[in-house]
């Protein structure tokens, strides 16, 4: 049953990983990043309210859900935010998302 996708991480070192994530159990890329062990506080647990899981998606954008007014609006307090920022919590694992590459956005904090 091939329902795992391969996702290229790159994290705000500039380290890379390839990585494995399912894609049947609901989660939501800022879900398995965190499990992953990324630096990810997701303060607002997933409810596009506090941008901390924004990541850039660096290749594979088109394929991704259209992201909602509310990701827009959180997206759009970041000072630094890229045309290919995202949040990761709007972003829910789906098989068409294999090879995804997304490098956690960096926090000027
Ligand atoms: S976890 Fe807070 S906006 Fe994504």
């Amino acid at each position: 049953m091939a329902t795992d996708i391969t996702i290229h991480v790159e994290d705000r070192e500039g380290n890379t990983a390839t990585l494995s994530a399912p894609t049947d159990m609901g989660l939501s890329l800022m879900e398995f990043l965190k499990a992953s062990e990324y630096d990810i506080l997701a303060t607002c647990g997933g409810m596009a309210l506090c941008a901390t899981c924004c990541v850039d998606i660096m290749e594979g954008e088109e394929k991704l859900n259209e992201m909602s007014d509310d990701e827009y609006a959180m997206l759009d307090t970041l000072p630094d935010v890229l045309p290919n920022s995202r949040l990761a919590c709007q972003i829910q694992l789906s098989p068409e998302y294999d090879g995804l590459r997304v490098r956690l956005h960096a926090m000027d904090n």
